[in-house]
């Protein structure tokens, strides 16, 4: 292996990784860096690493007590700062490598990984120390595996001419200290190597893949794009990312995002070597897929809303046509006396007409935007607001059905991040059920409750009750399949939807079937400044 080789995978990798002098100052930055803090390379080499610290570290004392072997690796989870401001987590972990450009000195090699998100999960779900355990033990076996890879890998570089067993080491400490998965292959698919991070990702060990071809763990879908790339011709790009499916262990397939490096001969531009880091990016794919089915669905729901909503929309058009040809008719009428044409009354009418006509386009517009496939349209939404607002909407049908409804809304709950239109149709659609479902409820009965709580980090909980019959347990689960229905001109597609906007959103959709007339439907949807938010 080259120093290229190295380089090149230092590169590849999505994880931040940088190169430290013994001073801390920054030599080398990967664009896995320049994601995560949103500094060019150019913009920080040269200066302190703690530039992207909320604190100082004492990265001169950490190398040199390193280098002392005091300690091999050091590693904390610190708060960081972005250029653009923003903060998070991350774990930092130093390494020494040696850097064959500068004659061999002992330098640090820093990786960070943004472990924001699995913090704030942390918090959320208050793991039971029973899991911690189980983390410290799977901690302590990818320890062992690592410690007996480096000095394999040590042992090795000895016999080595000096640059290749300087970038040799280096490519080893990169990759056991990754989360993403490096492997290297031989041109057939054969893995030469794979990290120790292959226990964590696909539960296999190293030496169970080693030897193997990876076309057994890929899924037949994916395998032919894989081919593909492995395949290359001489004059074909030498870099790739590639979205494939790779089966664990037991059985399950994971989705995985690889960034594939193809090594050539330099004489010959020979293949004769692929480098792949791969890291599992399974809940990104899978909340496309949500949001997706949720567009799709919603896109459904309002086509077969057209014909409903159609003659109301027939109605908020017609009376402001109605309008613009009564101004128009009357300035006809005066422009035909003779004389005592007054220019100012007459800009005054037609002032109105214009007015009008205006808003019949805006009706327009919004029929037209309402009826496209849209994609969800995020913003920052005021939850309580636009309860109330949606409340308006359907006033006249709660009058008529002499339903009350009774809020309950938290005091400064946080702004979510929702698409408002779809939003509305979630609310629009409960209230409508809840009307439906108290029909034989004596009418100084029939009221629905919403309310909003504010209890957890990362969502806001939404809940609607009714005083109706609420649902059975047999029927929670029968209410999400399309078209299941208990009503002469239902569709049997409203919780259905309902549940797939919200899944869309990153929330959930929970029917607590009734045991007492206390059944409940609660949906969540996350916080605007959150991750997923
Ligand atoms: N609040 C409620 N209380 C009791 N039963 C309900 C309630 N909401 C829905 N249901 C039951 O769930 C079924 C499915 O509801 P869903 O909204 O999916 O379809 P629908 O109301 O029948 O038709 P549409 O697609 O026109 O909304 C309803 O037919 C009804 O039997
Ligand atoms: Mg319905």
């Amino acid at each position: 292996m080259t120093f290229g080789d190295a380089q090149s995978l230092f590169e590849a990798i999505q994880d931040s990784a940088v190169i430290i002098d013994r001073a801390g100052r920054i030599l080398e930055w990967n664009q896995g860096a320049s994601a995560l803090f949103g500094y060019s390379a150019r913009e920080v080499t040269g200066r302190s690493l703690n530039l992207v610290y909320q604190q100082n570290h004492p990265f001169p004392k950490i190398i040199q007590e390193m280098l002392s072997q005091q300690q091999k690796k050091w590693t904390a989870d610190t708060p960081f700062v972005r250029k653009n401001g923003t903060t998070g987590i991350c774990r930092t972990t130093a390494s020494l490598t040696e850097n064959p450009k500068q004659g061999g000195k002992p330098l640090a090699l820093i990786l960070q990984q943004n472990i924001t998100e699995d913090r704030a999960r942390e918090t959320a779900l208050e793991k039971t120390s029973e899991k911690i355990s189980d983390e410290l033990h799977e901690c302590l076996e990818l320890l062992g595996i690592n410690c007996s890879l480096l000095s394999k890998s040590v042992a090795t570089s000895a016999q080595l001419e000096k640059q290749l067993r300087e970038s040799e080491l280096r490519f080893h400490v990169v990759a056991e200290n990754a989360t993403d998965m490096i492997a290297r292959h031989a041109p057939d698919g054969t893995f030469l190597y794979a990290s120790p991070s292959c226990k964590t990702l696909l539960d296999y060990d190293s030496d169970e893949l080693n030897g193997n071809s990876i076309y057994r763990l890929v899924h037949h879908e994916d395998a032919g794009r894989l081919r593909k790339v492995f395949s290359r011709r001489r004059d074909a790009p030498n870099h790739h990312i590639l979205t494939f499916r790779i089966r664990r262990k037991d059985g399950e397939y994971r989705w995985f995002e690889s960034n594939i490096r193809i090594i050539r001969d330099d004489a010959t531009r020979i293949v004769h070597e692929f480098q792949a880091a791969s890291r599992d990016v399974t809940s990104r794919i899978m909340d496309k897929k949500a949001r997706l089915r949720g567009q799709q669905l919603a896109h459904v729901f309002r086509l077969s809303t057209m014909e409903e909503m159609a003659s109301g929309m027939a109605h908020e058009i017609s009376q402001p046509l109605a309008a613009v040809v009564n101004y128009t008719q009357g300035c006809v009428r005066y422009l035909q006396k003779k004389e005592g044409h007054d220019p100012a009354q007459l800009t005054e009418i037609m002032n109105k007409a214009v007015a009008q006509a205006e808003r019949a386009g805006e009706v327009i517009h919004r029929l037209k935007n309402f009826f496209c496939k849209g994609q969800l349209v995020r913003t920052a939404c005021k939850i309580n607001s636009l309860i109330r607002e949606t409340v308006t909407l359907i006033r006249s049908d709660l009058t008529t059905s002499r339903t009350r409804v009774e809020f309950d809304l938290g005091k400064e709950i946080s702004q979510v991040s929702a698409d408002r239109i779809q939003l509305q149709q979630v609310i629009l659609n409960l209230i409508q059920n809840s009307i439906d479902a108290m029909k034989e409820t004596s009418p100084r009965q029939r009221k629905i409750r919403i309310q909003t709580e504010d209890r957890h980090a990362e969502k806001i909980e939404i809940t609607v009750t009714d005083s109706g019959p609420g649902f059975s347990k047999d029927m929670v689960h029968k209410v999400f399949k399309p078209f299941y229905t208990t009503k002469a001109h239902g569709r049997g597609m409203g919780l259905a939807i309902c549940r797939s906007i919200i899944e869309a959103h990153g929330g959930e959709f929970i029917i607590h079937p009734n045991t007492q007339n206390n059944s409940w439907i609660r949906f969540t949807l996350p916080k605007h400044d959150k991750p997923g938010g």
